[in-house]
């Protein structure tokens, strides 16, 4: 092993944007064991009086998770949203042909309502925009954001919520170019679909945002020529695009595998580059900012899951285990996010609980995921603002291009007096010294620094050792001169946080 060098430059002036909590969100969708015994579970014994699973609260109110988006995903697309409301009782279940599965509805918009309180998050909520249209738009958004006096606003009071859910963000619809979503459009299907929904749901609350659906991952047949036209028939209708993009370790290539992350930077790239365009063309000055609403690692449970018998209640489907290797690619989606925050304002890790999630849960307790640990400090100490940095690194060939080896980004809390780094070393058999000039920063110093590594890139996480891989607190790192130094391990995520020394 040799100790190769890198260089981080930062000016405390130059800055990317600063961040926007949003970009913290995750994800849970009527999939598998997602709300069923991952966040609901009447009788277990975390679960409080609603049937509400303390144990997942716990875990993701440490993340500081700010938003969740809900109830889908694929099932959005089949979802009558009133079969979600109203006495328990009568609520039917369906069929649900995304995931072959049935959905009881025993817990819906109000269990969800009531649980996003709990869990101390925003919603971000996805309308049907496949198998329906406009008016179910309309009725949707009066039943939770009108007050009272209508319809549908009095159904929610009799329903039990005299005050409005005022849910601000809004999906419309999800993944409708691939050809596999219930309702499929083209996309002047689609643009002209979620202009109109777009602009009745603005009509009924001018308060609220809309993300319109960009391409289901950038390798679509249909990928920017679908961007184009959604933006060119929706523009005035929406706020943000859509992004989503999962990548898996099929071959075995670890190097190729955590390259992943230069796709992701690409594909943020060009959609930004068709956001501007579209713009242009249309004279506007408002700018459309990107919602990355679907990002993660999903290959480990493909195979399991054709096993699955159909019409079946929550099964375990979409539940990948995680591994060392994972959770440096997703340290380093998070950081492309980052690097991204002046048009990245929201972006959702999918998913959050048993469904391709950083938590797990059985009938007898919750753990964390390997994945769980880049997601929850870059959560928890990535707040504030995104500085410029210029990295000199050696770079790698792979399958999406040069990658660098030394993956980082740097964020400034001035409020808090913070210093934050976040770094991926991808060398899996060398470390990295890096420094960084923080003369601009006197006086601040070292106060932590967290590292995530192991011997075994396949190591996982279980129920009966849950802490085989995490993160611990080291001394890699120290600021003599004015110079800070750090040291990153081979395959390692990294932690470095400075502020200025108690005086
Ligand atoms: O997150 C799992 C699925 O991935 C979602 O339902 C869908 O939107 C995407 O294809």
């Amino acid at each position: 092993m040799a100790i190769k060098k890198a260089r981080i430059s930062i000016d405390r002036d130059i800055e990317i944007s600063k961040v926007d909590e949003r970009i913290y969100s995750s994800f849970i969708e009527h999939l598998g064991r997602a709300v069923y015994e991952g966040i609901y579970q009447p009788g277990q014994k975390s679960a409080d009086a609603d049937g509400l699973r303390q144990d997942t609260i716990d875990l993701i109110r440490e993340a500081r998770v700010p938003m969740v988006r809900y109830p889908g995903g694929n099932f959005v697309s089949g979802f009558l949203w009133e079969d979600s409301v109203g006495p328990v009782s009568e609520r039917p279940s369906r069929i649900d042909p995304a995931w072959m599965v049935v959905e009881t509805n025993e817990f819906g918009l109000h269990e969800f309502m009531n649980w996003s309180k709990k869990a101390d998050v925003k919603p971000m909520y996805a309308i049907n925009l496949g198998t329906r249209g406009t008016l179910d738009a309309r009725n949707v958004i009066e039943y939770c954001n009108v007050k009272q006096g209508s319809y549908y606003s009095d159904l929610r009071r009799k329903n039990g919520a005299e005050e409005p859910f005022d849910i601000k963000l809004w999906c419309l619809g999800n993944e409708m170019d691939g050809p596999w979503q219930m309702g499929h459009k083209t996309a002047a299907e689609y643009g002209r679909a979620a202009a109109e929904a777009g602009r009745i749901m603005k009509m009924v609350d001018p308060s609220i945002e809309t993300v319109a659906c960009g391409s289901a991952f950038s390798g679509m047949p249909t990928f920017a020529s679908w961007e184009a036209t959604v933006l060119q028939e929706a523009y005035d209708q929406i706020d943000y695009l859509s992004l989503h993009s999962y990548y898996g370790n099929r071959d075995d290539n670890t190097p190729d595998f955590l390259a992943s992350s230069v796709d992701m930077d690409e594909f943020i790239k060009s959609v930004v580059s068709i956001c501007d365009y579209v713009k242009a063309l249309k004279r506007e000055k408002r700018e459309i900012n990107l919602s990355f609403d679907e990002w993660n690692v999903w290959y480990h449970s493909n195979e399991a899951d054709k096993q699955i018998p159909h019409w079946v209640k929550h099964p375990h489907q979409l539940e990948d285990i995680y591994n060392l290797e994972d959770a440096l690619l997703v340290g380093s989606m998070m950081i492309t996010l980052l690097r991204h925050a002046d048009r990245v304002k929201i972006a959702c890790l999918a998913q959050l609980v048993n469904v391709i999630a950083p938590i797990m849960t059985s009938d007898t307790g919750a753990w964390r995921q390997t994945i769980y640990y880049p997601y929850m400090q870059a959560s928890t100490m990535g707040r504030g603002t995104v500085l410029n940095t210029a990295v000199k690194v050696d770079c790698y060939e792979s399958k999406y291009g040069d990658a660098p080896f030394i993956d980082s980004v740097v964020i400034k809390d001035e409020e808090r007096e913070t210093l934050t780094v976040f770094a991926v070393n991808k060398d899996l058999e060398n470390d990295y010294e890096v420094t960084m000039d923080v003369r601009q920063f006197e006086g601040y110093q070292l106060v932590e620094n967290l590292l995530l590594t192991g011997e075994d890139l396949k190591a996982v996480n279980t129920e009966e050792d849950p802490d085989r891989v995490k993160s611990v607190a080291v001394s890699n790192a120290c600021v003599e001169d004015g110079s800070l130094k750090m040291r990153f391990p081979a395959r390692s995520w990294n932690v470095v946080r400075l502020a200025p020394a108690a005086k």
